[in-house]
Order: C-alpha cells, then structure tokens, then sequence
C-alpha cells in the first residue's frame, strides 16, 4: 500500500467546542481542512496501533466525503480495523455502544447534532474515547494545540471503501467492516426494558406518534417501535435520514417540532408523541396536551426508573448540568442517592458514570441518558417513558401532576438569543461577573439573593477542574438566574438566560410558565440588560 504525506499549513480556528469541531459545511470543504483535523486527532492520541477504531454520522451533507477521507488517514497511520456503520449511518449513542461492545480504542462522530444540514448548513466532527464519551479536555486541547502547529499529513493512496454493504473490506492494510448501524442497539435497548409490557400497551391501542425529522434515528425508531414493539406503520413519522433534514431544522423543541406539538395538543393526539434530533441524542417527550419539559424529564424518570428491568435495583445517583432545574435534586434527596450539578457537556458525565457513582443523568437541552451508554440518548429515554407508561398504566399528563404533588413543581423556561455580536455577548457577561459579589445579600425585587458565582467545577473522581462555566444568581426562595454563553454556535455568540423558581407541593402548578416566571424575567433583564447590550427586544427562542 502507498501511504502519501502531504504537506499542509495549520487553520486557525480548528478548536472543538461544548461537543467537537462545529463549523458550517463551506468551512469543512475547504482543501485540507478534514484532513487536518483528523491527523490533528491521532497525533494527539497514543497506542492505537493496530486496534479498533468507529467511525459513523447522522447521515447529514457531507457525511460521506468525510467519512472516506477519515478512513484512509486511520489507515496510514496505523488503525488495525474501523467499524463503519452502513451508509456511513451511527447515530451518537449507537456510535458510543459500538465503541463499548467492540472494545474499539475510540471513535470518529460525523454530526452537527440539531443544527441544520446541507451544502448551506452546518458539519461537525466529534471524538469519543473507549469509553463510548465524548473526548475530555485534555484531550481536546491537545487536538487544538497541534492542528496550530501541523505540517503534514498521512493518507493511504487507496479507492474508496463501499458504504452500502455490510461486510468486510480492506482499506490498505486496514480491515473496514461496515456493520448494520441499529443491530447491536436495539439489542441493547432489549436488555434494558421491557419489550413484552410495551408491546401488550401497543396492542391493546396505546397510540404513539415519533418524528424523527428526517434525520439518524428513523432506521432506529422504525426497527424498535414498529418491528419489534409492535406500533402500528405510520407511527414513525419522517423516517428516512436526508442530507438536508428535508430542509427542516432537526432539534425536537417546541419551535421546530411544532407540527409534533401542536397534533399533541390538538383534538386527535395520539396518547404520546416524541422526537429527536439529527444525532438521536436528544429528545422531545410531549403527552396528550402535556409537554414534559427536559428537567422534568430527568427528574420523573430517575423517580420511576425502577420500574424497568435494567434500573430495577434502583439507581446510584444522579447528575444534571448546572443550568438543568433543580427538579432532580429533589428525587435524588428522597430515594437518599448522590446528587451531582456539572458544567454543560455530556463529557462531564463520563467519570460520574464511569465510576458508578451516577445511573441516570440529563440536561436542560433535552438530553437525558444513562449509564448503559456515555452519550445521552434520544431513543432511551423514549423507550424508558413507554416502560413506565406500560407499567403504571397512567397518561403522560397524570403523571407529571402526580410528579408534582409529590415533590413540587420547578417552573423553568429558557430564552435564547442566537447570533449576536459576540463581542457585545461576552461584554454582557463580563460585566455581570464584576458585579456579582456585590448582589450577595441585597434583596432584588422582594428576592433575598442567596449566592452569585461563575459556575466552577471540580470533578470528584479525578479532580479535574473546570472554571467560568456560567453565572448563576440564586435567591433563598430556591428561583435562580443562570446566564450563559453558548459552546455550540457556529455563527456569532448565542446567549442563554436560564430562569427557575420552585412551587412547593402544595402550591399552585397550573399557571402558564411564562406567566409564573415573569417577575425573574424583569429582574434577569434589568440585571444583565441584554436588551440594552444586544440591540434584541426578545429571545429568538423560548423554550
Ligand atoms: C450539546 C452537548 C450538550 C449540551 C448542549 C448545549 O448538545 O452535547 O451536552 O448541553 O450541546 O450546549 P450549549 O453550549 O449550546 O448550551
Ligand atoms: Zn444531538
């Protein structure tokens, strides 16, 4: 085999974000660009010779170029073996199975996640190590620190390897075995639930509608809810991944998902309706007339998890990203288990899990997953709500109010500013940050002000450390004041106000969110005066 060094020059802006390298499409066809990236990768990664490394994407535009090209550099520089998905096909939390079962040293995640695909959209290229997560910083940093510096790179002089089929192929002295992408996933998920109570559900006329918005999980969705659950066709709906997402924005909220939303608040909603995003790692849970918000999620499936077969020894504990409503906490003190607030970043989960001392966790951004993988996992916790629809024979709706009267409602909503001048964006946050030690006990608007940090993290299994991870304004009444700068855009800043206030449980939880959170809307706006800052007069996204 000819294996070709080609010289290069070093790009400037090849620094992985919140979840790896996220740039428009336009930006990763540039010449080179892929390529340095990746040789970036394993120059900073030591002893994979001759293992096994996945690679696979959620199918969006340009999936396959890359695809090809990561390929034949992991052959030049030494892979033994990839396991490539068929048609180029893992969602994130298959790709993190894969790696798990197979026992690769890693894995190579083609995806931009929920953001728009297509030749005008967006690419992305992500590393998760063996345990099936996503790269830590250390890691990260060292990918970034050498695609500065790098002259050159390794690439096998050999014909493209064929996606189509599953089998075994060479790619130089590198075995390719294109694997079936759902297979050893929905073996998983057999493991974990339990597929007769679902299946009876779904025969005696449990309705269900997913829409896996064209993007990975449609071949996932389809395999598992209608073959082997036994939901009727049609119940998957936009379940063919296309390169463009059908020209639609894969991120299941209630601004994207609105046709979802709207059929589930309507007259003839089915019993549930769920979706995910363009990876399949994030989910929208929605029952008839009820959305479930993503940190009320968390919490009501850690306080129901036992109710599946894979969770019926009761869980370790639980994790939740900082700006996720304390909802969780609130499960985590009553069952007595171990309760952990990280910085955003499902990486930060990894050691938690890792160690056993977490089962279960999530995150605000409609990710929630467990220890069975180290991604989050869209299609999981679907299949968890289902179980434990299956089993307590209840709606979505009475559940969630039983949730409540049980532990007290954490009203939450977040408001997103997307694209703004970053430069504005970061003067906002910088501003509130030299202000912070003097909120410390004032009241605000009748709010006694209990603590005001940047966020700082410090990892209990390894010690690792993170600093400036978002500002959070906590009052003694239990509301909080998150703000944030995005670490996934790809365009401008996107800042994120999160605001929370807690009703206990016997107050009152039927006001419209909105409306219960109005008065720490003013507040959060007159403290950090993102009007003012921004020239914005309103969110771009409510969620
Ligand atoms: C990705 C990560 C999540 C994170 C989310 C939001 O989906 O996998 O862990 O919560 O991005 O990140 P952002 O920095 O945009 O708020
Ligand atoms: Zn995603």
């Amino acid at each position: 085999m000819t294996i070709k060094t080609i010289a290069t020059t070093p790009f400037d802006d090849q620094k992985p974000g919140t979840s790896g390298l996220r740039k428009r499409v336009s930006v990763f066809a540039q010449p080179n660009y892929v390529e340095n990236f990746v040789q970036a990768l394993f120059d900073s990664l030591e002893g994979f010779e001759g293992k096994t490394l996945v690679i696979g994407g959620d199918g969006r535009y340009f999936n396959d170029v890359a695809i090809q090209r990561a390929i034949k550099i992991a052959s030049a520089n030494g892979f033994g073996r990839v396991l490539v998905g068929r048609g180029g096909i893992l969602s994130t939390p298959g790709a993190s199975h894969v790696i798990r079962h197979h026992g690769a040293f890693g894995g190579i995640v083609l995806s931009a996640s929920h953001n728009p695909g297509g030749p005008e959209g967006d690419f992305g290229i992500k590393y998760n190590v063996g345990n099936g997560g996503p790269a830590p910083e250390r890691i990260t940093d060292a990918v970034f620190a050498r695609t500065k510096a790098i002259t050159a790179y390794r690439i096998a002089d050999v014909p493209d390897v064929d996606l189509g089929q599953v089998g075994i192929q060479q790619s130089g002295d590198m075995v390719v075995e294109i694997i079936d992408p759902v297979a050893d996933y929905a073996a998983l998920m057999e493991t974990l639930f339990d597929f007769d109570a679902i299946r009876a559900m779904f025969a005696s006329g449990f309705s269900m509608r997913f829409d896996a918005m064209h993007a990975v999980t449609g071949p996932y969705a389809t395999e598992i809810i209608e073959k082997r659950l036994g939901a009727p066709t049609g119940t998957v709906i936009n379940g063919t991944p296309l390169p463009d997402f059908g020209g639609g924005h894969p991120d299941p909220n209630l601004v994207y998902a609105r046709d979802l939303y709207e059929l589930m608040m309507g007259p003839d909603a089915p019993d549930f309706g769920a979706a995910s995003d363009g990876d399949g790692d994030r989910n929208l849970i929605i029952g008839r007339g009820r959305f479930v918000t993503p940190s009320d999620s968390l919490a009501i499936l850690a306080a129901n998890a036992h109710l599946a077969p894979g969770y019926a020894r009761g869980i370790a504990g639980i994790a939740r990203s900082m700006p996720t409503s304390a909802a969780a906490d609130r499960v985590a003190e009553k069952l007595g288990i171990e309760m952990h607030e990280t910085p955003t970043g499902w990486k930060f989960f990894g050691n938690l899990l890792d160690a056993g001392r977490v089962t279960i966790c999530g995150e605000e951004s409609a990710g929630t997953g467990s220890d069975h993988v180290r991604e989050k996992d869209g299609l999981w916790a679907v299949l968890l709500w289902l179980n434990i629809l299956a089993v307590r024979k209840e709606g979505v709706d009475e559940i969630v109010r039983g949730h409540w009267a049980e532990y007290g409602r954490n009203y939450y909503t977040r408001h997103d500013y997307e694209e703004v001048d970053a430069e504005a964006a970061n003067a906002l946050v910088d501003d509130l940050r030299a202000r912070l030690p003097g909120l410390v006990g004032q009241t605000l608007d009748g709010r006694e002000v209990a603590y005001a940090d940047d966020f700082a993290y410090t990892d209990p299994v390894d010690g690792s450390t993170s600093a400036k991870q978002g500002i959070r304004i906590g009052f003694s009444d239990g509301a909080r004041i998150v703000l944030r700068l995005s670490g996934t855009g790809t365009v401008g800043a996107t800042l994120r106000l999160y605001l929370e206030r807690y009703e206990p449980a016997d107050g009152d939880h039927e006001l419209e969110t909105q409306a219960a959170l109005d008065d720490l809307v003013q507040l959060a706006d007159r403290l950090v005066g993102i009007r003012r800052g921004t020239g914005r007069d309103a969110p771009s996204v409510i969620t």
